[in-house]
């Protein structure tokens, strides 16, 4: 197969690190474009994140000498020579959409990191295993704009893939509500431990914004595509979102009430049977999609994060709770939550024919 030509905006921070270590020697993609800020614009890539490369290999060969371009300034420019970009842009919500638009609409797809168009009526919010069929949306967000090619594609924050995964094959059973606790990693602010003092020996009761996004998000990813709109459906969550003192991974307390009675072993079977990629055969799809650890000290953080290449979920502990149960779930924030989740997205694109290389 050709590989298809990419870019990646924002390729200088924490997630477009990601990207580029997860995409070196892809089956389908080929890193061409890199973007950021004008502080790094023109700079070769290695000398762009000089001091302030974060992932554990070294930075790829074939990617060490690229000169980095600016996002705006040469929007056009990167629009030329790619046929789909990966956004992990930090910036503006409004000057986003704007950047994320102006790709789609000069025949670029966009599969994004930032919250910017989550709540963008016609942009499908995607998890690959939970909502492929939102994917049609995409036809209505090109005739809204008049698009041919381009369109828009987001994934939701990393905090919900924690939970969403587990809950997803249980809502037949009529779920009532949900309240999570969940416990994120410092990578999730785009940081590392050692530039953090203050997170040194701490926890941080409160991270700005992702409550509401922990409670919201999951009823747009389980909403139902009527008439090319999507209806928001699903069970109250109440979330409590803690920033921990770890590198990596997310971790999520869970407590569980059902309408229907639902015992133990049919919550372990529906999550160790749920895998409806499994035969697509994506290469960053994980298989298992979740996987369940009898042992009651488990899922741990830096046993499990990378489970599946980072792309696998943990659960584990799961125990009755008076009308339901409780568990704990576990991903890797910056794999599973955000490039990784965005490469796996765009995999399922070129599978379904959405882009035609
Ligand atoms: N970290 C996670 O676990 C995670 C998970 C899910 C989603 N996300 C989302 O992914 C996005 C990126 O997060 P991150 O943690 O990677 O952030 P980050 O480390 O702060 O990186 C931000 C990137 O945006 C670029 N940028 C900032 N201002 C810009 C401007 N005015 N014009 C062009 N480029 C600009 C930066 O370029 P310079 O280096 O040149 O400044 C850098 O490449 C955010 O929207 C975040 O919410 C993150």
């Amino acid at each position: 197969m050709k590989k298809i030509p990419v870019g990646i905006i924002g390729a200088t921070g924490m997630v477009g690190q990601r990207f580029v270590t997860l995409l070196k020697n892809h089956p389908f993609f080929d890193i061409v474009a890199l973007a950021a800020s004008p502080r790094s614009v023109n700079q070769k890539y290695q000398q762009a994140v000089k001091g302030r490369w974060v992932m554990s290999e070294p930075i790829p060969k074939s990617i060490k000498n690229i000169r980095v371009m600016g996002v705006e300034k040469d929007l056009e420019e990167i629009a030329k020579r790619v046929e789909l970009v990966f956004s992990a842009l930090d910036m503006e919500k409004e000057k986003i959409r704007s950047v994320e638009d102006g790709f789609a609409n000069l025949g670029v797809v966009v599969v994004s990191n930032n919250s910017a168009h989550r709540w963008t009526k016609d942009v499908p919010m995607i998890m690959p295993e939970i909502n492929p069929q939102h994917l049609k949306l995409i036809k209505h967000q090109q005739e809204n704009h008049g698009w041919k090619r381009g369109f828009v594609v987001v994934k939701p924050n990393c905090s919900i893939q924690s939970y969403v995964p587990m809950l997803t094959p249980l809502l037949k059973y009529g779920i009532k509500k949900v309240v999570v606790t969940t416990l994120q990693a410092v990578s999730g602010a785009g940081k590392i431990l050692k530039d953090w003092p203050q997170m040194q020996e701490n926890l941080i009761p409160n991270i700005p914004g992702e409550e509401e996004k922990s409670e919201i998000e999951p009823s747009k990813i389980w909403g139902k595509l009527i008439d090319g709109q999507i209806k928001l459906t699903g069970p109250a969550i109440s979330a409590t979102c803690i920033r921990v003192p770890l590198e990596d991974g997310h971790m999520a307390a869970v407590a569980v009430s059902f309408k229907k009675k639902v015992s133990k072993k049919q919550i372990i079977n529906e999550w160790k049977k749920f895998n409806p990629l499994k035969f697509l055969k994506l290469p960053s799809a994980p298989n298992p999609f979740i996987t369940y650890f009898e042992e009651d000290d488990r899922p741990q953080t830096k046993l499990d994060r990378n489970l599946e290449d980072g792309m696998g979920i943990a659960a584990g502990r799961l125990r009755e709770d008076g009308e339901g149960f409780k568990f704990i779930g576990l991903s890797h924030n910056t794999i599973r939550g955000a490039a990784g989740g965005a490469i796996l997205t765009a995999e399922l694109l070129m599978k379904k024919g959405y882009i035609d290389g």
